[in-house]
């Protein structure tokens, strides 16, 4: 079951395959072309959190991170002592309360069951404020072996994005590490 202690017992083992290391090149890119500092973020399933990391460093000063594991913040804590602690959500993401303005997918996404993928989509809408956004990066194909991850297909994401978020972008990313090259959409999705 993928429940909080599935993950938690990764963390706890050191077993993280998902953690590139470093913020992903294309959430970077995304992110550098952010002016506004206090713009408010959520990184939901954030794990090691390199993307908040990233951020906190750039200057950004409203940014949450959500992970129901709570030996997931380890590193962030040891990286960033002075990321404020009343931003670390140890929680699950769908019964989160809270409004922001970007949400900012990194490995979440693919991390749930298939059957929460509606309840993803709704969620996203209802925590990002009107203008929001919902941008990062979903697996481009289906995976052959049972997940997580789970991968899934454009046509599939665009259907089930549409009745809450508006497509500003949906392509592969030039931007994907190596072992993903080809294999990952970059997404940036408008509520409606
Ligand atoms: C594949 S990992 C990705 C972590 C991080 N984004 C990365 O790329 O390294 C998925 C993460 O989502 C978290 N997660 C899964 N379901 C969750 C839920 N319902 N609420 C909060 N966190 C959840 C797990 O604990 C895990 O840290």
């Amino acid at each position: 079951m993928l429940d909080a202690t599935y993950w938690e017992n990764h963390y706890r083992g050191e077993d993280t395959p998902w953690d590139i290391g470093s913020v992903s090149p294309a959430l970077k890119a995304y992110i550098d072309g952010i002016q506004d500092k206090n713009l408010r973020i959520l990184i939901p399933g954030a794990g090691s959190a390199h993307e908040a990391i990233y951020l906190h460093r750039a200057g950004f000063t409203r940014v949450f991170v959500c992970d129901w594991a709570p030996s997931a913040f380890q590193y962030l804590r040891k990286e960033a002592p002075d990321f404020p602690e009343g931003h670390l959500l140890v929680a699950d993401f769908f019964k989160l309360e809270l409004e922001v303005d970007l949400i900012l997918e990194q490995t979440f996404f693919c991390a749930i069951q298939p059957e929460l993928r509606k309840a993803y989509a709704l969620k996203t809408a209802e925590l990002l404020a009107a203008g929001g956004k919902l941008a990062g990066l979903l697996f481009a194909f289906p995976f052959d072996a049972e997940g997580p991850p789970f991968g899934g297909t454009r046509d599939e994401y665009e259907h089930l994005f549409a009745p809450h978020f508006q497509m500003l972008h949906l392509a592969i990313s030039n931007l994907s590490i190596k072992p993903r090259a080809g294999r990952e959409l970059f997404i940036e999705l408008l509520k409606r």
